[in-house]
């Protein structure tokens, strides 16, 4: 089968190739790196030629609220629209656990509108939903930042190696649509703040991790429970500490 991976140069995109392509398809990546632009529309026709599957895991360069927004909207509008010219039968989103509840956050009212696009599109999909990356820990840090300190919530959640989460979506493209959505989880639960403050800590990184109930994620009010996959959701098995052996875990001060 050849499947087209947009956002293929990415975190996740770089990792779903090479397992695609070791069960034996043509998994072709695409980004604005190798010539194809989901936002103008560049360079898609000739990327989705022949194509049976289309996984976009593509992100925003921009996460102010309209530009996010802007890339969500346009970026699927396109997408959907030249797969329907081609003949493509799935089309497969990665988004995040707990999206239609975070909609006070711009960053995931533009997930809630992707979502939305794709639903009521004219193309099978299964819409990925994923935790939190590991890759991602410090990344929470550094929009987390308050007077030099990382406030956020002491509130629990399910995090995930980006390895697991590229295999959860190899496993979605090479399966039949589901036309809904698929949750994907790591195998423990921390609490935000916890993790984070360890996660600095192994890279050496001496800012203060603050446990503030009432900062933001993103942009979002949370509760104990909004972050965490419902009991359905298929879990990655990398653990927290093995992940932190991993030179993965060294290079990706994200
Ligand atoms: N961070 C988390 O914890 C988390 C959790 C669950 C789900 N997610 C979701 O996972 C997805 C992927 O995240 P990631 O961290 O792997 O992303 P990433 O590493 O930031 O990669 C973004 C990718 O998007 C591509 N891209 C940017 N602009 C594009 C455009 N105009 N046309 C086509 N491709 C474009 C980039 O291509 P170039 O390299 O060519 O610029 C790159 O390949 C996101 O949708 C995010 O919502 C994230």
């Amino acid at each position: 089968m050849k499947i087209v991976v947009i956002g293929g140069s990415g975190l996740i995109g770089s990792k779903l190739v090479p397992k695609l392509r070791a069960q034996g398809h043509e998994a072709v990546p695409a980004s604005p790196d190798s010539g194809v632009n989901t936002l103008t529309g560049k360079g898609l026709a000739e990327a989705l030629k022949g194509a049976s599957v289309v996984v976009d895991v593509s992100n925003s360069p921009d996460w102010e609220d309209a530009a996010v927004l802007n890339f969500f909207e346009t970026s699927t509008r396109n997408l959907l629209n030249y797969e329907s010219a081609a003949g493509v039968k799935h089309h497969v989103a990665l988004s995040v656990v707990g999206t239609d509840r975070l909609s006070q956050s711009g960053y995931f009212r533009a997930k809630i509108a992707q979502e939305k696009l794709i639903k009521e599109g004219s193309i099978p999909y299964s819409i990925v939903h994923a935790t939190q990356f590991f890759e991602f820990l410090k990344g929470l840090a550094d929009i987390s930042m308050d007077g030099g300190k990382a406030h956020l919530p002491p509130v629990l959640f399910q995090p995930m190696a980006a390895d697991d989460v590229a295999a959860g979506v190899a496993t979605v493209a090479l399966a039949r649509p589901v036309n809904g959505l698929v949750e994907i989880a790591g195998p423990e639960q921390f609490r935000v703040d916890e993790l984070v403050r360890r996660r600095l800590a192994t890279l050496n990184d001496s800012r203060e991790v603050v446990a503030d109930p009432e900062a933001r994620y993103a942009g979002a009010k949370l509760d104990e429970r909004t972050l965490l996959p419902g009991k359905n959701a298929r879990l990655g098995e990398t653990r927290f500490e093995t992940w932190l052996t991993q030179p993965v875990a060294k290079a990706a001060a994200r």
